[in-house]
């Protein structure tokens, strides 16, 4: 049986050097222990994910991640305690001893986070070593939220441990932090659940000295533009249009873009006729559960493509992970002028 309740038999895999996924509470993960060469290649072949993409690193507890870094100060010990476990990824210079050039893409720092989920923690305590687990989708596809996700992915071979729907259900906040005697810098590299005021209202109740810089997401390793892409084309659109114009659009639009867009293939066909609108939660926190479940559900009916209408009530922080999430999950943008002006 390849999906599984047993905790054991997957530590029992992932002791001998194989990969398995497991839950997490943002997306389920294809994880390999950071210590054996053989699972980390494994992971980027099966993935087909190309080598200068950077894993994240589980650990079990703080001091697990203490152990992976050159230098964990304070900024990093009161950021940790406040959110972990949970969907925080801190990116700190890393010791080479213990995080491997694969790992990380050849860059000096590692991204840590000590995930929520009891399952995947089970599996990280029993294992006493630390995994490197990057979403378990295929490269620059929809991340996975429930176990049959992962399933759909990766077939039979794969191990996976069943843990139940995501509860956050779309990938952890990365965050970059440059730690020194003044002041320590930080840097949003992918937006996520934990938000920019609630890590500042933290290091502000702890009276630590910061400043936030907002790096271009396309500096950051592993942000292309097109990523979380489902199997049909999903057009964005924002504003007023009938189903046939967005129909006529699409189509006119598609001769034009190119096939592949950073090492993604966009598919495409001669004619768009009919479009499933994916529905969502007018809370930003179950609108993110939902996510990646409504768009392999929506590209598995019977449709040419599948349309987000941007709603005026999906803006600000809240929103902020969710629609960055739906913009590179787009093959395409409609955007009506009367919107544009706005
Ligand atoms: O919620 C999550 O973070 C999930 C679960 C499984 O933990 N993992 C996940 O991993 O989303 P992945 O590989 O799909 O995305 C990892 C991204 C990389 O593409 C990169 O943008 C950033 O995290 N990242 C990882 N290590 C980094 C590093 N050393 N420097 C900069 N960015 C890094
Ligand atoms: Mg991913």
């Amino acid at each position: 049986m390849p999906i599984t309740q047993n905790t054991q038999q997957i530590v029992e895999k992932l002791k001998q050097g194989d990969i398995v996924a497991i839950p997490t509470e943002t997306v389920y993960g294809l994880a390999g222990r950071v210590d054996s060469e053989q699972a980390i290649r494994k992971i980027f072949s099966i993935k087909e994910r190309p080598f200068f993409d950077p894993l994240i690193v589980h650990v079990k507890d703080i001091s697990q991640a203490k152990g992976l870094v050159l230098h964990w100060g304070k900024a990093s010990e009161i950021l940790a305690n406040a959110f972990w476990p949970g969907p925080l990824t801190l990116v700190l210079p890393k010791n080479p001893h213990k995080v491997s050039d694969l790992i990380t893409s050849g860059l000096g720092n590692v991204g840590i986070r000590l995930p929520k989920h009891p399952q995947a923690l089970e599996v990280l305590k029993e294992l006493g070593v630390p995994l490197a687990a990057p979403s378990a989708n295929r490269f620059g596809r929809t991340s996975p939220s429930r176990a049959e996700h992962v399933l759909s992915e990766f077939g039979e071979e794969l191990f996976i441990l069943d843990g139940g729907p995501c509860d956050v259900g779309i990938e952890s906040t990365v965050l970059w932090v440059g730690e020194s005697s003044e002041i320590t810098s930080l840097s949003i590299l992918r937006p996520g659940k934990i938000t920019e005021t609630q890590i500042q209202a933290v290091l502000d109740r702890e009276k630590i000295p910061y400043n936030f810089t907002h790096v271009s997401t396309k500096s950051s390793p592993g942000h292309m533009q097109h990523h979380y892409m489902p199997d049909k084309p999903l057009i964005w659109v924002e504003g007023e249009f009938s189903e046939e114009e967005i129909s006529e659009k699409t189509t006119e639009r598609f001769q034009k873009i190119p096939d592949e867009v950073d090492g993604v293939k966009i598919k495409k066909s001669l004619k768009y006729n009919k479009g499933q609108v994916l529905q969502f939660s007018m809370d930003p926190i179950l609108a993110a559960r939902q996510l990646y479940s409504e768009l392999r559900l929506k590209s598995e009916m019977e449709c040419d493509f599948i349309i987000f209408k941007k709603e005026e009530h999906q803006f600000g922080e809240m929103w902020g992970a969710f629609l960055d999430r739906l913009s590179k999950a787009s093959s395409l943008k409609l955007v009506s002028s009367s919107e544009d002006k706005k």
